[in-house]
C-alpha cells in the first residue's frame, strides 16, 4: 500500500536563507551578493553530507530567479518559486554528477547553456556530486565555466573537493560547509518534535545529535526512525538502547576507571558493554569526546582536572586519548571487536601512566643542570653531556669538585627518584621501555653519583 508519507528530512527543508541552521557565513554572503548585485557565474558548495549544500544551492536559485529578482527573501507562493521547489522549473537544472558524468553528457550541457531560459532570468545548472565527473567531462567543461553566457550560472556541490580539478575551483566561488554544532542540531530536532507534535527529552535529543556527527539530515532520519519505533514520546533510554550508545553517566564511569587504572573493573565494565549489546567504536569516540572535555577543563584550571575523583594532568588526559585514537580502526576493523576494545583501553591506562617517566626524566635533567660547575665553569654533565657536542669534564676531577663545593640540595635524590622508578609497576616500566626507549636508557646510565651534590665524593 502507497503511503505517500515524505520523511521529516525532506519536509522540513528550508525554503529561505534564514531557516538554513549553522551556516551563517554562507547564507550571509549570498545574501549580501545579492544585495549588492555581485552574482558570480560559478559557486562550488563544499562540505560533509545532510549539512546544507543541496538546500542552499535550491534557495540561492530561487532567490536569483523569483519574480523580482534576484531577491534576498523569494515568495515562497510565487508559481516560479513552487515550480523550483517541486522541480519542474525548466530554467532551474538539477544534474546529478554521478550517473551524468560523461564528456558527451557535458557538451551537450554546453549546448543548451547557449539558449536563452524559458520563464526566468538565468539558466540555473545545480550539478550534485561533481566530483564524480570524470576528468574528460571538467575538461569538456573549463571553457564554458571561464565565459559563461550571462544568463547562465553554475552551483556544484560535492563532499569531496579533493576529486575536483584545481583548473574548476579557481573558476569558482568556493563555499565551505562546516558540519552543524550539536547545540545548533538540539534546537532544530526541538523545533520540528514541537512541529510534529512529538514528547522527546533533552538528554535523548542531546544523544541523537551526539550520533549525527554535525550533519543535519542524519539527525533528521534518526528521529524519523525513533518515531517509528517509539512512537509519540522519545526517552533518551530509547536512543540509547536503539543505536547501542552507552549513557553520559557510562562514559564517566568508563573514564573514571581508566584514570584509576583499575584493570579489573575495566575489565568487567568491557563484559558488561559487550553483553548488553553497546557499539564499542562508538564509546571509544565519545570517551575520547569526553576525555577532550575534560583536557579542556584541565588546562583551563592549570594543568590539571580532577573531574574524574583523582587529580589527572593534561599530559597524561593526552596521552590516554592519543591511546584511543589509535586504537579506534583496530575496534572498527578487527575481527574481534570486544577484545581490541579491551586492548586499547588497557593501553590507554598504560599511556597515561607513562606520564610519571616523563616528569621524573626531566626532574632528573633538571639535577643535571642544577649540579655543582667545574673550576672551568663547565657543568658535570650526565649522559646529555656525552651526546652533546663538547666532551665531559674527567669523572675523577668532577667528583673532587662537586665535594668541595655542594650545590643546592635538591628534594629528590637519586635514591629516591631510582627507588621510585624500581617502584612503578611491571606492565608501567614495560610500556616506559616501548615507549621512551631512548630516554630510559638514558635514565639507567645517569651517573647518580656525579649528579648528586650532597652524595658526590
Ligand atoms: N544547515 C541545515 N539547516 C537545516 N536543515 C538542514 C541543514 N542541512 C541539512 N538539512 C536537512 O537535511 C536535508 C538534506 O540536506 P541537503 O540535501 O541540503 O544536504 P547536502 O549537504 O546536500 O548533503 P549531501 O552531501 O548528502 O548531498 C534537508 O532536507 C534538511 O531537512
Ligand atoms: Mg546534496
Amino acid at each position: 500500500m502507497a503511503t505517500g508519507y515524505q520523511v521529516i528530512a525532506r519536509r522540513w527543508r528550508p525554503k529561505q536563507f534564514h531557516e538554513v541552521v549553522g551556516q551563517d557565513h554562507i547564507t550571509r554572503t549570498l545574501e549580501n551578493a545579492i544585495r549588492q548585485q555581485r552574482i558570480a557565474h560559478a559557486y562550488l558548495f563544499v562540505g560533509p553530507r545532510g549539512t546544507g549544500k543541496t538546500t542552499t544551492a535550491r534557495i540561492f536559485a530561487k532567490a536569483l530567479n523569483c519574480e523580482g529578482g534576484p531577491r534576498v527573501s523569494p515568495d515562497d507562493n510565487s508559481p516560479i518559486c513552487q515550480a523550483i521547489m517541486d522541480g519542474s522549473c525548466m530554467d532551474v537544472i538539477e544534474i546529478d554528477g554521478a550517473s551524468n558524468n560523461s564528456v558527451e553528457q557535458i557538451r551537450q550541457l554546453r549546448e543548451d547553456c547557449q539558449y536563452s531560459p524559458s520563464q526566468c532570468s538565468f539558466k540555473i545548472y545545480i550539478i550534485d556530486e561533481v566530483h564524480m565527473l570524470s576528468v574528460g567531462a571538467f575538461n569538456a567543461l573549463l571553457k564554458t565555466l571561464e565565459e559563461p553566457p550571462s544568463h547562465v550560472k553554475f552551483i556544484f556541490a560535492t563532499t569531496q573537493a579533493e576529486k575536483i580539478l584545481p583548473t574548476i575551483v579557481s573558476r569558482c566561488q568556493r563555499f565551505e560547509f562546516r558540519p552543524i554544532s550539536e547545540e545548533k542540531i538540539c534546537g532544530q530536532l526541538s523545533l520540528i518534535a514541537k512541529g510534529e507534535k512529538i514528547e522527546i527529552d533533552d538528554t535523548a535529543l542531546k544523544s541523537i545529535a551526539r550520533l549525527a556527527n554535525g550533519g543535519m539530515r542524519d539527525a533528521q532520519s534518526t528521529l524519523d526512525q525513533l518515531i517509528s519505533f517509539c512512537g509519540k514520546s522519545i526517552t533518551e533510554k530509547d536512543v540509547l538502547e536503539v543505536y547501542g550508545l552507552a549513557s553520559r553517566k557510562e562514559i564517566h564511569h568508563l573514564a573514571s576507571l581508566l584514570a584509576q587504572g583499575d584493570y579489573p573493573k575495566i575489565l568487567a565494565a568491557v563484559d558488561h558493554l559487550a553483553d548488553t549489546g553497546k557499539d564499542l567504536y562508538r564509546i571509544l569516540i565519545d570517551l575520547q569526546t569526553y576525555l577532550r572535555e575534560l583536557l579542556i577543563h584541565g588546562i583551563r584550571s592549570g594543568g590539571e582536572t580532577n573531574r574524574l575523583g583523582l587529580p589527572l594532568t593534561v599530559e597524561s588526559l593526552m596521552r590516554m586519548n592519543d591511546a584511543l585514537h589509535r586504537g579506534k580502526e583496530d575496534v572498527k576493523m578487527g575481527l574481534s571487536q570486544t577484545v581490541n576494545f579491551e586492548v586499547t583501553l588497557l593501553r590507554a591506562v598504560e599511556q597515561s601512566r607513562t606520564r610519571s617517566i616523563d616528569s621524573l626524566i626531566k626532574e632528573l635533567s633538571g639535577m643535571a643542570k642544577k649540579a655543582p660547575q667545574s673550576p672551568a665553569g663547565k657543568k658535570i654533565t650526565g649522559p646529555a653531556g656525552k651526546q652533546g657536542s663538547s666532551p665531559p669534564a674527567p669523572p675523577a676531577r668532577e667528583t673532587t669538585e662537586s665535594t668541595a663545593n655542594p650545590g643546592p640540595r635538591n628534594r629528590e635524590t637519586p635514591e629516591t627518584v631510582e627507588k621510585a622508578v624500581q617502584n612503578l609497576p611491571k606492565e608501567l616500566r614495560g610500556a616506559m621501555d616501548e615507549l621512551f626507549r631512548v630516554e630510559y636508557t638514558h635514565v639507567e646510565s645517569l651517573p647518580h653519583q656525579n649528579i648528586s651534590p650532597g652524595k658526590a665524593g
